[in-house]
């Protein structure tokens, strides 16, 4: 039996899969089991920050699986300590960290967190974004205010209300004597690419501290090095109280985390939330290591130098492609939103080895590795140019 018969037999139907059957990556570009070789401008729905299998990546997963790869969270070991120690000393200087093993795991914790912290003040209310999206567990999902992602799974959690992203006077609105939280991105990654203004960050954190509400950022897509930062907070000048990583936290290896700070740090107490699996050592080693090579291989400078270049770029195929309607990004995570279905130019490209997405009907989104090399940065670049061009 074929690999996509396989496929069709034994998986659950959840996904639109699409292209040919890989079997190996390196660096920025993905091979098919036909030995084609692909440029990838989306690794991993933006997992694969550092490219795929990263020499000192593969080599840690390698010496620590030797070792210690999983013991219960009822046990020390120095992996899971030393992890959370960068990540604190990165972010917030004191706080601690929570581990769990995927993005919507790490917005669950901080919801039950938010809930509990509610719970001792008598709030109960939390306040989502409209487009917003952090995972497809029951609690990120009631979260993720889409339609299409709701619907079917209704009813979900009560008490929860959607607010306009940026818009900080419908945040007010909607915020009461019982708002205990207010969760959202950033940047709105999957709900494409959306921007809210420095200005509405400081409004919503001087408002949040003012009302006692919990200010909780997604990290998980924005999150080590994205946008060309660390982390995303720090481009607007604010910190939130709890912030979620997971995507590039591994670089491909599942791990989450939710970062608290110090002074809501001792809300959860033992017994009270938990994950079998996570911040087990071997993943903890991945995430170090990640950490070890931003620092090392200038990660972060690196974003920062081709996001000129990346703009420059997008915005001259903004002024030739009629199609486009607009182009707008940050660092490494940028949507092209176009006059017509994104669906064909999404698959032109993949006929061309290409790999980007394509989110909400009408855009395309690309983030690439944040070590890309220039050279595959522009021959990425002129493919999507060739493709664009034969749609317009
Ligand atoms: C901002 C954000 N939050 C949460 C999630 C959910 O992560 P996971 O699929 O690992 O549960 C995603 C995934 O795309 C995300 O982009």
């Amino acid at each position: 039996m074929s690999i996509k018969s396989l496929y069709k037999k034994y998986l659950l139907n959840t996904y639109t899969r699409t292209g040919p059957v890989f079997v190996k990556g390196k660096g920025s570009f993905l091979w098919d089991e036909r030995g084609r070789k692909f440029i990838d401008f989306f690794p991993g729905w933006g997992v694969n920050i550092l490219g795929h299998c990263h020499p000192r990546i593969v080599k840690v997963l390698s010496s620590q699986a030797k070792r210690l790869i999983h013991i219960p969270n009822n046990l020390y070991h120095k992996q899971q300590a030393e992890l959370a120690a960068e990540i604190v000393k990165n972010s917030f200087k004191k706080g601690r960290v929570f581990f769990a093993n995927s993005g919507a795991e790490a917005v669950e914790a901080g919801l039950k967190l938010a809930k509990a912290y509610g719970r001792r003040c008598q709030k109960l209310e939390i306040i989502c974004m409209e487009n917003s999206f952090h995972g497809r567990t029951l609690g990120a999902l009631s979260c993720t205010a889409q339609e299409k992602y709701q619907a079917p799974f209704r009813p979900l959690l009560p008490h929860i209300k959607v607010a306009r992203f940026g818009d900080f006077e419908d945040f007010k609105r909607k915020v009461s004597q019982k708002t205990c939280a207010v969760i959202l991105e950033p940047i709105q990654g999957e709900g494409g690419v959306n921007f809210a203004s420095k200005e509405y960050f400081l409004k919503l954190r001087r408002f949040s501290t003012e009302n006692k509400i919990l200010l909780i950022f997604d990290e998980i897509q924005t999150g080590l090095g994205r946008t060309g930062k660390l982390f995303c907070y720090q481009n607007y000048g604010i910190e939130p109280d709890l912030f979620t990583l997971s995507k590039g936290l591994g670089a491909g290896f599942p791990i989450s985390a939710l970062v608290v700070k110090e002074k809501y740090s001792d809300i959860l107490k033992p017994g009270m939330h938990a994950s079998t699996f996570g911040g087990n050592p071997l993943a903890c080693r991945v995430g170090l290591e990640v950490f070890r090579i931003i620092k090392k291989e200038k990660v972060l400078e690196n974003v920062q130098e081709k996001e000129v270049f990346l703009r420059k770029k997008l915005n001259a195929f903004s002024k030739k492609f009629g199609i486009i309607k607009e182009i707008r990004g940050l660092g490494f995570i940028w949507a092209i939103e176009l006059k017509i279905e994104a669906k064909a130019v999404f698959e032109e490209a993949f006929k061309n080895r290409l790999i980007i997405n394509s989110t909400h009907n009408t855009i395309l989104r690309i983030m690439p590795a944040l070590n890309i090399e220039t050279s595959v940065l522009n021959k990425g670049l002129d493919i999507l140019e060739k493709v664009l061009k034969k749609f317009s």
